[in-house]
C-alpha cells in the first residue's frame, strides 16, 4: 500500500514557527485559533499530571491535558486538526464515531502512515453528524490511550438546540498505584477475561470531583467513556434526568431510568434538571460515586426540557432487501504460535480470525465485503461470557433487536455493548468506500485478536 506524503518531517526549525508565530502557545488556552474554520493545532506530548494528591504521574496529554482538549465543531462545518507529535514514539489520530473519508481515519498503514515523533499530519474533514464523538490513537493503543490520549470532540448542532447550558464528563479510570506510578495498562490473564481495568476513575482527569451546576437549569451533561476497560453502570438517583441521544445520535427523551451501561468508547448525552440551590447528587457508576453534581443559585429564569435534538442525515437501511451477515465473537484458549517473535497475545476471534496487531497484512484480508450503497443486517453473536463494545469505523449502524433485550425504538450508533451470549442484529447503508475497522473497545480485546476489517467497494 502506498500513501502521498502528507506529512512531513517538520525539525526544530517547524517547532519554533508552530509555538512562535501563530501568537504563542494558544493550543494549551483550550481555544481554537481560528473558531469560524474550527482550525486547531494539537500537540501530543507528554506531561506532568497529579491524579493522586502529592504524587506526579507522566502522563501523555493532547493540547496540555489529559483528558485532551476538548475540539469543537458546527454540524456541516470543516474541521481542520494539525496533529504535532511530541511523543516519543509514532501516533495518529482516530477520530471516534464521525463519518469521513478513509484518509482521514488515523488507522495506521491503511488510512496513513504512523506520524513520526517531530512530524505533523493535517487532519481535515467536514462533519455530517452533530454530537459527542472522541479522538484517539490508534496505534499502540493499549498503552497510549491508557496514559491519557483520549479526548472530547463536540459537534454542535446547525442550529440552537435549546440547551442554554452544558457540561462534558469525560470519564476515564488510569491504570495507576497509590504513588501515581503506571502498571500495566494490559496483563494477559485480565485481557484473556473482561480486560484490564485501571484503579483511579476520575472525571475530566479528577478524581471524584465536585461540579457545580445552576440552580433551576437543565444542564445537557455529555458523559463520554474514554476508558481503555472500564463499562459504567451510570445512575443519578434522585435525579431528574433524560436521555437526549446515544453514542452522538439524538434519541426520542426518555427517562434515564435506574442505570445505564455505558461501554468504552460509548457516549450519553442527558438533560438533567437542576434541583434548588445547595443540593447535591451523586453521579455513580453502580454504587460508586463518581462526581458530585452541586446545584448553586443562578439568575436565571428556570430552564425547561428542550425539544429532541433533529436527527443526524444517515442513510436508512432497506431491511427488505438487506442481506445479512454473520459475525461471530469468541474466546480461544489457543495459545498464539510465535510469542518469542513479537506477534502479540491472542484471546478473541472474530469468525475463527484472530487479527494480529504486529501484522500489518491483516487489514488486506478484510472479513468481508460490502457493497457500495447495498443495506446489510449485521447479525452480531456473542459467544463469550464478558461482554464486548463492538464498534465499526466510517458508518453509523442502527440497532434493530437483541435476544437478550427489548429494543422499542432503533438508535443509530457507532459502538454497540454486546452482553455476554447476546447475539444483536444491527443494520447499515454501506455508503462510505473504504477497508474499516471493525473491533472491541475493550482496548486488550482488541489488541489480543478481537479486531476485523470490513471493505466497502
Ligand atoms: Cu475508538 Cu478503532 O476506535
Ligand atoms: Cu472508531
Ligand atoms: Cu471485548
Amino acid at each position: 500500500m502506498s500513501f502521498t506524503r502528507r506529512q512531513m518531517l517538520t525539525g526544530l526549525a517547524g517547532l519554533g514557527v508552530l509555538g512562535l508565530a501563530g501568537g504563542g502557545a494558544r493550543y494549551w488556552l483550550g481555544q481554537p485559533a481560528d473558531t469560524a474554520t474550527h482550525d486547531y493545532e494539537l500537540i501530543a506530548a507528554p506531561l506532568d499530571v497529579e491524579l493522586v494528591p502529592g504524587h506526579t504521574t507522566r502522563a501523555w496529554a493532547y493540547g496540555g491535558q489529559a483528558p485532551g482538549l476538548e475540539l469543537r465543531a458546527r454540524q456541516g462545518d470543516w474541521l481542520r486538526v494539525r496533529f504535532v507529535n511530541r511523543l516519543p514514539e509514532p501516533s495518529t489520530i482516530h477520530w471516534h464515531g464521525i463519518r469521513l473519508p478513509l484518509e482521514m481515519d488515523g488507522v495506521p498503514y491503511l488510512s496513513q502512515l504512523p506520524v513520526l515523533p517531530g512530524e505533523y499530519f493535517d487532519y481535515r474533514f467536514q462533519v455530517k453528524d452533530a454530537g459527542s464523538f472522541w479522538y484517539h490513537p490508534h496505534t499502540a493503543s493499549g498503552a497510549q490511550l491508557g496514559r491519557g490520549l483520549v479526548g472530547p470532540l463536540i459537534v454542535e448542532e446547525r442550529e440552537p438546540s435549546g440547551f442554554r447550558h452544558e457540561r462534558t464528563l469525560s470519564l476515564k479510570s488510569w491504570h495507576v498505584d497509590e504513588q501515581g506510578a503506571f502498571r500495566d495498562f494490559s496483563v494477559p490473564r485480565e485481557a484473556a477475561r473482561g480486560g484490564t481495568l485501571g484503579r483511579l476513575s476520575t472525571i475530566n482527569g479528577v478524581h471524584a470531583p465536585t461540579l457545580e451546576l445552576p440552580a433551576g437549569q437543565v444542564v445537557r451533561l455529555r458523559l463520554l467513556n474514554l476508558d481503555n476497560t472500564q463499562t459504567y453502570r451510570l445512575n443519578l438517583p434522585q435525579a431528574e434526568a433524560r436521555i437526549y441521544a446515544l453514542d452522538g445520535n439524538p434519541v426520542a427523551p426518555q427517562p434515564l431510568g435506574k442505570e445505564y451501561w455505558l461501554g468504552p468508547g460509548m457516549r450519553i448525552e442527558l438533560a438533567l434538571r437542576v434541583p434548588a440551590a445547595g443540593v447535591e447528587l451523586p453521579l455513580r457508576n453502580g454504587p460508586l460515586r463518581l462526581a458530585t453534581l452541586k446545584s448553586v443559585a443562578s439568575s436565571e429564569p428556570a430552564g425547561d426540557w428542550p425539544p429532541a435534538l433533529p436527527a443526524n442525515p444517515i442513510a436508512e437501511p432497506d431491511l427488505a432487501g438487506a442481506e445479512t451477515l454473520r459475525f461471530n465473537f469468541e474466546w480461544t484458549g489457543a495459545v498464539s504460535v510465535n510469542l518469542a517473535q513479537g506477534a502479540a497475545h491472542s484471546f478473541w476471534q472474530v469468525n475463527g480470525q484472530a487479527w494480529d496487531i504486529a501484522d500489518r497484512s491483516c487489514a488486506e484480508r478484510p472479513i468481508a465485503t460490502l457493497r457500495l450503497g447495498q443495506s446489510y443486517i449485521l447479525e452480531l453473536r456473542n459467544l463469550s461470557q464478558y461482554q464486548h463494545p463492538i464498534h465499526l469505523h466510517g458508518m453509523s449502524f442502527k440497532v434493530l433487536s437483541s435476544n437478550r433485550r427489548r429494543i422499542d425504538a432503533p438508535w443509530f450508533t457507532d459502538t454497540y455493548l454486546l452482553g455476554k451470549q447476546e447475539t444483536a442484529r444491527v443494520a447499515l447503508v454501506a455508503d462510505n468506500p473504504g477497508t474499516w475497522m471493525f473491533h472491541c473497545h475493550v482496548i486488550d480485546h482488541m489488541e489480543t485478536g478481537l479486531m476485523a476489517a470490513i471493505a466497502v467497494v
